[in-house]
């Protein structure tokens, strides 16, 4: 939201800076100015200096208004940093218009939604109905304390216990539907609870208001946790668990660590490492990362040691490099394969987990070890992993990181002198040289004229969003993988509106969709997704597509931009088959199959057309 301007300038005025910073700094006069010892770097000869509107440090750097240095010493959002402020100087932020103002009270309302229940399970599991998961938790050897810490709760027994519980403090259906506690029916039945005898797990936004929950099941059943859909509170790709936690801790020196599960975060938690997070669910996102710099210039990511862990690495090193800078980079920390920080701590003690993070690598130098993992030593196998290493370093957009990166990672290259060749193993390329597939494959192919690896890519986003703007009643089955594409940042917008209105709307219509989303400004991205430039739109994206067509043709397209996600979903789709046979998991298991058999038959979406004679 923008703010009206004059209000920052007043804000500025009203806020006397050597006020605000002398809390935390000891300042001394210096001519018409102060200075002091600088809070973000360590010195011992004060070089910061403070004006009457803004601050400097000559030794780190750092300087910035009185919002900003809200912002960097206590790793805050402008808006945050701003209401903070205000609040202290007695204004009011004013509402930038009519319709913000009723968004922020639908915000609060769901948030109350969602503190309400929370509260209710947490009762649920103190009182008798709560002695088994009392005894589950106690079993993974939590005290009460970490319990109350982290909210946790217990959902019931069987379906259909929460409205009714909720009902006198006049939260109805509707609402639990909407911050994702309960689904909608598709056959016009009533709303169902999305959580029954389950272990909740309240997750908590940045500062700390609740926005969703997760829910683990007590014995060994599928799936394991059910995690909360995307609403207009709760992002997936946003939001870390342990955040608003790890947030406060960070401040006072705790260790940023992101790592896999809930279950880790509290377990660490509980050993004494405060400053452990995890995303929900998912490989970690461009936008969470963004999330752990605000917290700490070199987060530590732990990953497991088998060969998923050391791709899941490799995975989230690249969207790092186009990020990183000489003040803010990434450390590496691998664990023994087939054991989590939870494990881990519980078999050999919080030393064993120090110790993995003390042994923890720069990115550079992890790195090298993921390129070079399982590669022989043939001429040829060296100058591709060159290439590669050399093509890691470009991804980095400053220069001077770029070049002392590349120089690292050539160092280490050349150190490892090569020996007498071994054969090597290397996955088989997916979809390529595997011959023409059965041409049961959905319906995307649309021309003989392959495009381009960069055109490729954004025309498979179009490809997908196209999708969603044609077939909405698609987004609930694609929901979480969409809500986790990356995608180019210009098109967020454009999605967060898409599934914000998919969690509301009454009905799921293209044309009310496309309505909406001109009322919302984007009326500009809607066409150039629609558009038959620079490639026509596939079969599947067309409103004549039948809704099978539109899933499968979507599921394919998702899965040429990652081939290993889209096997996880054939396989969560198929457990979640087995516990729940009904008929959108039917549906949401032949579109994901039809997609992955299409895939390995070789179809790239673009070329491999049938033959029409
Ligand atoms: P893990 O399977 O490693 O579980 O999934 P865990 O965290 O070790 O859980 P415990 O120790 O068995 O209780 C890691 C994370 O993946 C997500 C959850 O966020 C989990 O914490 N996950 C896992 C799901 O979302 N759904 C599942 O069915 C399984
Ligand atoms: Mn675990």
């Amino acid at each position: 939201m923008r703010l009206p301007d004059g209000f920052l300038d007043e804000l500025r005025a009203r806020t006397p800076l050597a006020a605000i910073i002398g809390r935390r700094v000891k300042l001394t006069r210096s001519g018409r100015n102060w200075k002091g010892c600088c809070p973000f770097h360590n010195e011992k000869s004060p070089s910061f200096y403070v004006y009457d509107d803004g601050y400097h440090c000559f030794g780190c750097g750092a300087h910035g208004d009185a919002v900003g240095f809200v912002m960097q010493s206590q790793g805050l959002q402008f808006r945050e940093a701003v209401d903070l402020l205000a609040g202290e100087a007695g204004l009011d932020v004013p509402k930038a218009s009519p319709e913000a103002a009723v968004e922020d009270q639908r915000r609060i309302d769901l948030q109350a939604v969602l503190e309400a229940a929370a509260e209710l399970y947490q009762r649920r599991l103190t009182s008798a109905d709560g002695a088994r998961a009392r005894a589950y938790l106690e079993g993974r050897g939590l005290s009460r304390d970490t319990i109350a810490r982290f909210g946790l709760g217990w959902s019931g027994e069987g379906r259909g216990q929460l409205a009714t519980a909720l009902q006198s403090q006049g939260i109805t259906p509707d609402l639990l539907v909407e911050v994702g506690l309960m689904r909608e029916s598709e056959d016009g039945r009533p709303p169902y609870d999305l959580f029954f005898n389950r272990v909740m797990f309240p997750i908590r936004d940045r500062r700390g208001s609740i926005v969703s929950f997760g829910g683990r099941i007590l014995a060994d059943g599928q799936p394991k946790y059910v995690n909360g859909p995307e609403t207009r509170l709760f992002s997936k790709r946003r939001n870390l668990y342990g955040l608003d936690i790890a947030r406060t801790e960070a401040r006072k020196g705790a260790e940023i660590v992101a790592v896999e599960g809930y279950m880790d975060v509290i377990a660490l938690h509980q050993a004494g490492f405060a400053g452990a997070v995890a995303p929900l669910g998912t490989a970690l996102t461009e936008e969470q990362l963004a999330e752990l710099w605000r917290l700490s210039p070199m987060p530590i990511l732990c990953f497991d040691g088998d060969a998923a862990g050391q791709r899941a690495a490799l995975r989230v090193a690249d969207i790092a490099l186009p990020h990183l800078t000489p003040e803010r980079s990434l450390r590496l920390a691998r664990l023994p394969a087939g054991e989590d920080p939870d494990t881990l701590i519980r078999r050999n003690g919080a030393e064993a987990f120090r110790a993995i993070l003390t042994a923890a690598e720069p990115i550079s130098t992890a790195l090298y070890g993921l390129y070079a993992a399982g590669l022989g030593t043939t001429p040829e196998q060296r100058a591709g992993l060159r290439t590669r290493l050399e093509a890691a370093a470009a991804k980095v957009a400053d220069k001077a990181l770029a070049s002392e990166i590349r120089r690292a990672l050539l160092d280490q290259f050349f150190a490892a002198r090569p020996q007498t060749p071994r054969p090597s193993y290397r996955p088989a390329e997916r979809g390529r040289g595997a011959g023409r597939g059965p041409s049961l494959g959905p319906a995307i192919a649309i021309t003989r004229t392959p495009p381009g690896p960069d055109l490729a890519a954004s025309e498979r986003v179009r490809a997908l969003l196209a999708i969603l703007l044609r077939h909405p009643a698609l987004i609930g089955q694609v929901e979480e993988a969409f809500g986790l594409l990356d995608l180019p940042s210009t098109l967020s917008p454009l999605r967060d509106a898409i599934l914000q209105w998919s969690s509301v709307a009454e009905t799921l219509d293209s044309q009310a969709l496309i309505t909406h989303l001109h009322a919302l400004g984007l009326a500009r991205d809607v066409t150039q997704v629609l558009s038959a430039v620079p490639m026509p739109l596939p079969e599947c994206a067309k409103a004549t597509a039948s809704s099978a067509e539109a899933a499968s043709g979507w599921w394919h397209f998702f899965g040429l931009m990652n081939p290993n996600r889209l096997e996880e979903e054939v396989t969560a789709a198929r457990r979640a088959f087995e516990v729940t046979p009904d008929a959108a998991a039917q549906r949401r298991l032949i579109a994901l199959r039809t997609a992955s058999e299409a895939l390995r038959g070789g179809r790239t979406g673009w070329d491999d057309q049938p033959d029409p004679a």
